[in-house]
């Protein structure tokens, strides 16, 4: 089959829904690739650069839509868009279909097959790969805060030069989704001194991760709406936080936010007061600007200066970083195109039976199959303490079955001891019983320790395991205290080094734990 891509015709828009790169990984999975001449230039994409990958260029919309099984897209199509493509062709882009009832029916006249990238079921970790809506907002993060830095009048990170000593840069990031952790990150890599919030306090330790510190607000009340988004909060709690936010706005010099939720115009956090409250050259960028902006001031499209603070709410900020954010978007689609393709010979199968693809599938041979049934995930492993109890009747014969077992392993393994006991050499046994010990202990320790600790406890072990460095000691110690005779020169060079590298390994592995514990401490 044969994918298009056409050039985007929104205003403003400058990505593309391939590049070069990925053009070749679709042509291996037995694709024919068809760009439309110019499409990928605002992405320092050119026509030489898909053409030697192995695309062909097309002149003109009309001809590719018209000739292609399959058009990527990013932009939301047009309804002069739609009008190109052909009968029965396939589309995979941005579609939103609630905002969008007027296109999907024009779509579903043109028994079109649709899947809106927008539209994927996030929850499923195999989705990751595909999730557009991830890496742009991600991309979009990192360039609200360079929109910011270009926008300040100063560093943002402290510095003592001759000239006299600058403060670090204080930046508030309002809401830390994708979009935010990935500000969050940028601004504290830049030297910034960074502080966050969010409605859903399980979000505090990622902050913490990326270097930001998470502002509370002195509110008890659970903020997820379910599916890893936000609610609308009760009016007790949104008073505290903007109480909370009007300090931050004194205090800080940057505020980017982030703030939305879904289905909902963005909440509004920052009011004209705050605004007026903050610094002369402070900087405010407003992701939200195109939901309607998380702040009262915010001029969707365009940056403002308003009581001396700019205000930044471009709604393109990918397009601001139309390389990168192509590039990620092309390798979603491509993931898609994978999934699509298990076959590898270029023929995609719209399997309605896998929940991914179902997910994304608003319309199938002009049907509209949107919006898709709740996908059923398998319930959270409840831990051993909290198991439920097993239902009467078959639980009373099922206890003392399982307990019967435990008891004759217990027989057969004690018997086995006895066994070894009474044949096996004293030297061995002495061992034998140190190895037994060791491994129930071990046992014990890691078994009673939460998967996620895992990679700190093998850190710690590492460290714990130094202690061999108690041989070398040994080697070394003065022949009068251990009644030993003083070892060989060469034994001894071997002894400092051993207890060298083992010292490194011993405080390497303790520092390295307490650092990877301290991303887990609230
Ligand atoms: P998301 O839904 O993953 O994250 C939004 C975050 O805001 C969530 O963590 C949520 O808990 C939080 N939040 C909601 N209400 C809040 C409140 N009242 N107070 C504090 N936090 C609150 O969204 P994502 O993917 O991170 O995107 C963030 C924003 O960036 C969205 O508004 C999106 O439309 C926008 N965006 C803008 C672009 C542009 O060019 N301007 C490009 C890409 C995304």
């Amino acid at each position: 089959m044969r994918i298009g891509i056409p050039a985007e015709t929104n205003a403003g828009e400058k990505r593309v829904a391939t590049v070069p790169e990925v053009v070749e990984k679709l042509i291996k999975l037995g694709f024919a690739v068809a760009v439309e001449s110019g499409a990928g230039d605002a992405a320092n994409c050119n026509d030489d650069a898909y053409r030697a990958a192995g695309a062909e260029i097309i002149d003109g919309a009309a001809k590719l839509w018209a000739e292609s099984d399959i058009v990527f897209k990013v932009a939301v199509p047009t309804r002069a868009e739609v009008e190109l493509m052909r009968e029965g062709g396939v589309l995979i882009g941005f579609i939103w279909p609630a905002q969008n009832p007027e296109l999907m029916q024009q779509l579903a006249a043109k028994k079109a097959t649709v899947l809106a990238i927008d539209a994927l079921p996030r929850q499923l970790s195999r989705a990751q790969k595909m999730d557009a809506l991830t890496s742009q907002a991600g991309v979009a993060g990192y360039r609200a805060v360079i929109e910011a830095a270009n926008a300040f009048g100063r560093f943002f990170n402290g510095q003592i030069t001759a000239a006299g000593k600058v403060p670090p840069a204080k930046v508030f990031i309002a809401g830390a989704g994708v979009a935010g952790l990935a500000a969050i990150g940028t601004a504290a890599g830049l030297g910034a001194i960074v502080r966050a919030n969010d409605t859903r306090a399980e979000v505090a330790d990622q902050v913490k991760s990326l270097g930001g510190e998470f502002v509370k607000v002195e509110y008890e009340e659970e903020g997820s709406g379910g599916g890893g988004y936000a609610k609308v909060m009760s009016e007790g709690f949104q008073q505290a936080q903007r109480e909370m936010y009007a300090k931050q706005a004194r205090e800080v010099d940057i505020i980017i936010t982030t703030a939305l939720i879904p289905g909902k115009p963005a909440p509004r956090l920052i009011t004209a007061g705050m605004v007026q409250s903050m610094k002369p050259g402070s900087v405010i960028v407003d992701m939200a600007a195109e939901r309607g902006g998380n702040c009262e001031l915010t001029v969707p499209g365009e940056a403002v200066v308003k009581h001396g603070v700019t205000i930044v709410g471009y709604t393109d900020l990918n397009s601001r970083l139309a390389k990168q954010s192509s590039t990620l978007y092309g390798t979603n689609l491509f993931r898609l195109a994978e999934e699509l393709c298990k076959t590898k010979d270029g023929v995609i199968n719209v399997n309605m039976e896998d929940d991914a693809i179902r997910g994304l599938t608003v319309i199938k041979d002009g049907e509209i199959t949107w919006p898709a049934p709740p996908l059923q995930m398998p319930a959270p492993v409840a831990k051993p303490a909290a198991k439920p109890a097993a239902p009467a009747g078959h639980g009373a014969a099922a206890a003392p079955a399982s307990a019967g077992k435990i008891a004759l392993l217990f027989i057969a393994a004690a018997l086995l001891f006895l066994l070894i006991g009474a044949y096996a050499p004293a030297a061995f046994l002495g061992h034998f019983t140190v190895f037994v010990l060791a491994c129930f202990v071990g046992y014990m320790v890691v078994w009673n320790v939460t998967p996620a600790l895992h990679t700190p406890l093998m850190s710690v072990t590492n460290a714990i395991s130094s202690i061999i460095a108690i041989g070398a000691l040994v080697q070394i110690a003065p022949p009068t205290l251990l009644g030993l005779d003083r070892p060989d020169g060469w034994i001894l060079g071997l002894a400092v080094a051993g207890i060298a590298l083992t010292a490194v390994n011993m405080f390497g592995g303790f520092a390295v734990t307490k650092r990877m514990l301290s991303m887990f401490r609230k």
